[in-house]
């Protein structure tokens, strides 16, 4: 298929009936000579689909049949490009037209063709009526979740949904074992590659625009890595020692494995799970870009007769699978992937996992559980219960001057252009016998 708005179309088709995310989806246009505008279009339809989705609803005289998704993934895709992009409307308009062909669709020409031009004419006061009371439709986020986000940040709600719908920064992580971030900002300077400095982990650098990796001075030797500041801050929230036996249980693709590995030389051991195979390749190609070694193991974490030797580890690190609310401006497929229903699902999960891993961790020694998201129900909710129920862990307050502090944990909340995702952390200690 070379019709790039089709492909959009069939892309966010496949988000909404829940098949495969929108990095895999992408994953197979690569080598498309329009791939820039499909993975922009793909982004933007996510990240504004519920806003188009309304727009679109004003426009139609009757809704489409639920068969016809197709059709209005189309006009989602035309109406994202008239409204974001500069890019030609009339080829727009021909573009989707014509795609309509490539789903078998003809009847649908004039409707798609109506629409759009109906879209140019009344843009203003379609997009009025979006501003004045529909506040989730203009903020582009699902109802539930607005709702959750509006009960439970309602001083930062605001905030959350705008910075959640900005691009998101690429943050690098310099390799303090290997360069002192001075020396690599110079290093980049050097390079013509625009950044600054992060506030909250010694480590972060925020460039001033996007840029392959290949441009990036000294990132096959390992010279630095692209990571968001949230996670960056993992190793201190560690107090990591060497002779330490540190695991990481759901590892992959390695990032905050390589930096704890980074962070502390002498550690007795490192051991990386992932429950993906797949996944675990991620790691090796990272730990062996940042010369570092990880005992890699595929396995579910929280099955530990199948991987645990019994030999208790003074520091694990839960960065647990979650609803990655706290992600959406790099991942808004999010907005349309997640559903309330599997907040509760993730809830049990991570408890599940948490006091699992418990019996694995040495008295005295200290887990670190991290969510990507902004949902109480996943985060101190989670901690509050396994308190509840473990008679030897003790809660450990983080004593920082960034994010919010919880009743148990600490949150940041999505920054600006130059500042972290959303990102949950709580320090639990194993009380010694
Ligand atoms: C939030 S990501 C981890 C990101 C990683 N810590 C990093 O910084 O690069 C969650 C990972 O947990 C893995 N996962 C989910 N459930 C798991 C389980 N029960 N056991 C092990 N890994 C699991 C997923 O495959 C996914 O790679």
């Amino acid at each position: 298929m070379s019709n790039s708005r089709a492909i959009v179309a069939k892309i966010l088709c496949s988000l909404l009936n829940d098949r495969g995310s929108l990095n895999t989806l992408l994953g197979n246009h690569k080598d498309h000579p329009e791939f820039s505008l499909i993975q922009e279009s793909s982004y933007g339809c996510c990240r504004w689909y519920f806003a188009l989705e309304s727009l679109l609803g004003q426009l139609l005289n009757k809704p489409l049949k639920k068969q016809d998704l197709d059709i209005k993934c189309l006009m989602i895709c035309a109406l994202y490009q008239l409204r974001e992009l500069e890019v030609a409307e009339y080829a727009v308009i021909n573009e989707s037209v014509s795609a309509t062909l490539v789903f078998k669709k003809p009847w649908a020409k004039g409707l798609v063709n109506a629409v759009l031009r109906g879209y140019q004419r009344k843009k203003e006061e379609l997009e009025q009526t979006l501003t004045a009371g529909q506040k989730n439709k203009d903020l582009a986020f699902p109802g539930w979740l607005e709702l959750e986000i509006n009960t439970q940040w309602p001083e930062q709600a605001i905030s959350v949904f705008q910075n959640s719908n900005q691009r998101p920064p690429m943050t690098l992580r310099v390799n303090l074992a290997k360069n002192s971030r001075e020396q690599y900002l110079e290093l980049l300077a050097e390079a013509g590659v625009a950044a600054s400095i992060g506030s909250l982990a010694d480590s972060a650098l925020y460039l001033d625009k996007p840029a392959p990796v290949t441009d990036l001075p000294g990132f096959a030797q390992g010279r630095v890595s692209v990571q968001d500041e949230a996670s960056q801050l993992v190793p201190s929230l560690l107090q990591l020692e060497p002779g330490q036996l540190v695991l990481d249980a759901c590892a992959a693709p390695g990032g905050k494995s390589c930096h704890i590995l980074e962070s502390e030389h002498s550690l007795t051991s490192m051991t990386s799970i992932d429950m993906s195979q797949a996944k675990l390749d991620r790691i090796r190609e990272n730990l062996e870009r940042l010369d570092l070694e990880s005992n890699l193991i595929a396995a579910d974490a929280g099955e530990i007769q199948a991987w645990w030797n019994g030999e208790p580890f003074d520091r694990i690190l839960l960065d647990a699978p979650c609803s990655a609310t706290g992600v959406i401006r790099r991942h808004p497929d999010v907005k349309l992937l997640r559903k309330p229903a599997q907040i509760n699902s993730l809830g049990e999960i991570q408890s599940e996992l948490l006091s699992k891993l418990w019996a694995c961790l040495k008295p005295g020694g200290l887990l670190l559980y991290t969510t990507c998201s902004l949902l109480r129900q996943e985060n101190e909710e989670t901690i509050r219960r396994f308190l509840d129920s473990t008679d030897d862990a003790k809660y450990e307050a983080i004593a920082a001057d960034w994010g919010v502090e919880c009743a148990f944990g600490r949150q940041l909340l999505p920054g600006t252009s130059s500042g972290p995702d959303g990102f949950f952390y709580a320090v639990l200690r194993k009380e010694s016998a």
